[in-house]
């Protein structure tokens, strides 16, 4: 893992921005997998700019997303379908059929994670992965446990991340207990990855990716993994590395 720690969340999300317009400049037809969350939030609105103001174009990328609740509708303020048109798709020129979200209403979910992967491995894998960490280590949402999903699976969300992602809910019971997530394999299958992790709240978790052997306890220590694997930190959550 390459650790690279940024004076602060504008620099942290340039240095994003930076490498993701590098990888669409060097290869157009990147696939992508994207996060959704409060911290790529920086990175969206530079990659906006650059479409609107340096002729960067996403009109032959394929973008995949990490994860999406199960039992809301895509219109939710919540769904991470309604986020990413909202903070992305709707201001670049990305094609619509180019763009992979999983199904959280599918009446089969369990078909709907075998045909993510397959339409992963259809459009020819990830390039690049851009993903952020929770605050209990957590990867997309492969939540601490004694094991995590190997694959695109349905998993069961910790009162800890629905806590964490309660925002845009009415209140704490609306937030769904259930998602469909990439695996720990989809995501180590990815050619290159990029971690985002800016603020106080992100340094537990940060401290114990990069300090602590490989445990499905702290799904990030995976990326120990991988040869390719970039992690972004500010000040803040790089204090206690
Ligand atoms: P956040 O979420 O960017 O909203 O902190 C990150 C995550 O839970 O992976």
């Amino acid at each position: 893992m390459d650790v690279i720690t940024l004076k602060n969340y504008e620099q942290l999300s340039k240095k994003a921005a930076r490498i993701l317009a590098g990888k669409i400049e060097l290869k157009p037809n990147s696939v992508l997998c994207l996060p959704t969350g409060g911290t790529p939030l920086g990175m969206y609105s530079r990659l906006v700019d650059y479409y609107e103001k340096e002729n960067i174009s996403f009109n032959k990328i394929t973008s995949f997303n990490l994860d999406e609740y199960i039992g809301i509708k895509p219109e939710h303020p919540g769904s991470f379908n309604k986020y990413m048109y909202k903070n992305l798709f709707n201001h670049i020129d990305i094609k619509e059929g180019n763009i992979y979200i999983p199904n959280g209403n599918a009446e089969d979910l369990k078909k709907e994670c075998i045909q993510y992967e397959k339409d992963i491995s259809k459009a020819g894998g990830i390039d690049l992965l851009v993903m952020g960490i929770g605050e209990n280590g957590h990867l997309a949402f492969l939540e601490p446990g004694d094991s995590i999903p190997a694959w695109t699976s349905v998993v069961k969300l910790s009162e800890h991340t629905r806590i964490a992602n309660s925002s845009e809910f009415e209140n704490i019971d609306l937030v769904p207990k259930k998602a469909i997530t990439v695996g720990i394999k989809t995501i180590l299958s990815a050619k290159e990855i990029i971690l985002l992790a800016s603020g106080k709240n992100k340094a537990w978790a940060v401290e114990k990716m990069i300090k602590e052997n490989i445990t499905p306890q702290i799904p990030a220590t995976f990326l120990k993994l991988h040869d390719r694997a970039t992690i972004l930190l500010d000040k803040a959550a790089a204090d206690k590395i």
